[in-house]
């Protein structure tokens, strides 16, 4: 019995010899935090410290319990956890703490102050075992040091990442995680980008004091909460989370986000994609009522410029423009240059309008030249188009 114990216990990822992936994958996941699209799915990650001490880092979605405590009970092979840490509380990755604590009454539930307030409100008064740490502490399993850094507003005020020094590995919470399950095959970036702005993304200036924090450790091996364990060229990584949380674009080019109703305002944001990649230009597009809304905010944090477009409904823009400006509002959207394109048969008013909302985000600078499209493409549309492709390109 204790050779297929031990046999299945291989079975999961080592990550090290003692620090095994106990997590699982979802694919069918409809949306995750009730909005995101995740075609490939998602994995709620967990790991497990074996040492004279046994910590279990981090529960699993609710969706996931029992093929969460299986792998858990193989990977003990007989033994039983002496810690469970909470990085973060967020469902995703605290659901299955009831069920935890239900099969493992001793262990000791590890988190802060503000990991306990918020597990009381979920769970009520359920936890008889618990070790309350502060930024700093360490917590010895033998060999291995857990040592707690708190990364409040990564992206909820509880968030804490665990370093093991003696392996160099870092539990990053929900930093450096990516939609998609771990047995996809896709890149890395385009994924974790589209987590990041739309799930993080509004609290930069905190994720900016946790890298700074996070860079005085010496890191072979980044542990987060979704996405692949990452073991090689951390730099790369890590630079990432250091443009993006600094809101400056990544990439040069222009995105160009429309809302239209009969196909004229579409027809002007693509003359100027046209235009703009005949001089070649980088353009990335979406259609505001079809596209993926959070791959849309992604491309907007992504490149340096941005053009808005849109026909003028009501006397006001089209909802999915005015959804896409709301949600760049949210994720703190700043430092990049704006250009506008309305539409409007009578009274045309969407510039105006789109315009006053960016003028209440930070360091936004305006291309003083407006694209009116009156019903139609005219000639005088494409003479604006092409203005305004030559100021973007200068
Ligand atoms: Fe993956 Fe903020 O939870």
């Amino acid at each position: 019995m204790t050779e297929i114990i031990n046999l299945l216990a291989d079975y999961f990822m080592n990550i090290t010899e003692s620090i095994k992936y106990i997590g699982v994958n979802d694919k069918t996941l409809d949306l995750f935090e009730g909005q995101y699209q995740v075609p490939n799915g998602v994995s709620y990650n967990s790991y497990i410290i074996i040492d004279e001490k046994i910590a279990v880092m981090d529960t699993v979605d609710i969706r996931k319990t029992e093929e969460w405590l299986d792998n858990i009970e193989i990977a003990l092979c007989g033994r039983i956890p002496d810690y469970l840490v909470v990085s973060h509380m967020e469902p995703d990755h605290s659901a299955s703490l009831k069920a935890f604590i239900q099969k493992y009454p001793s262990t000791v539930v590890v988190g802060n102050d503000k990991t306990f307030n918020i597990a009381d409100r979920f769970f009520g008064d359920i936890f008889k075992n618990k070790h309350i740490v502060k930024d700093g502490d360490e917590l010895s399993l033998g060999k291995h040091t857990l040592k707690f850094v708190f990364a409040p507003m990564v992206h909820w005020p509880e968030v804490m990442f665990s370093y093991e020094p003696t392996e160099k590995v870092l539990f990053s919470a929900d930093a450096f995680g990516k939609f998609g399950a771990l047995d996809c095959d896709e890149d890395w970036t385009c994924e974790a980008r589209r987590y990041y702005f739309n799930i993080v993304g509004k609290y930069g200036a905190t994720v900016q004091s946790v890298l700074k924090k996070a860079a005085a450790l010496d890191i072979n091996i980044i542990c987060p909460l979704h996405g692949p364990v990452l073991t090689e060229n951390l730099e790369y990584y890590i630079g990432k989370y250091n443009v993006w949380s600094s809101y400056q674009p990544e990439d040069s080019g222009v995105m160009i986000a429309y809302a239209s109703i009969y196909g004229n305002t579409r027809a002007a944001a693509e003359a100027l994609a046209e235009r703009l990649r005949e001089n070649g230009v980088k353009v990335a597009m979406a259609d505001l009522a079809r596209d993926d809304m959070a791959e849309a905010l992604e491309d907007a944090f992504r490149y340096d410029r941005l053009v808005v477009a849109s026909i003028t409904y009501d006397g006001a823009i089209l909802p999915a423009m005015t959804d896409f400006i709301n949600h760049l509002k949210l994720k703190n959207y700043q430092s990049r240059t704006v250009a506008f394109i309305e539409n409007g048969s009578w009274a045309p008013m969407a510039a105006k309008l789109m315009r006053s909302s960016f003028e209440e985000m930070k360091n936004i600078e305006f291309i003083d030249k407006t694209v009116i499209v009156k019903s139609a493409m005219s000639a005088e549309t494409e003479n604006d188009i092409k203005e305004l492709a030559a100021r973007l390109i200068k």
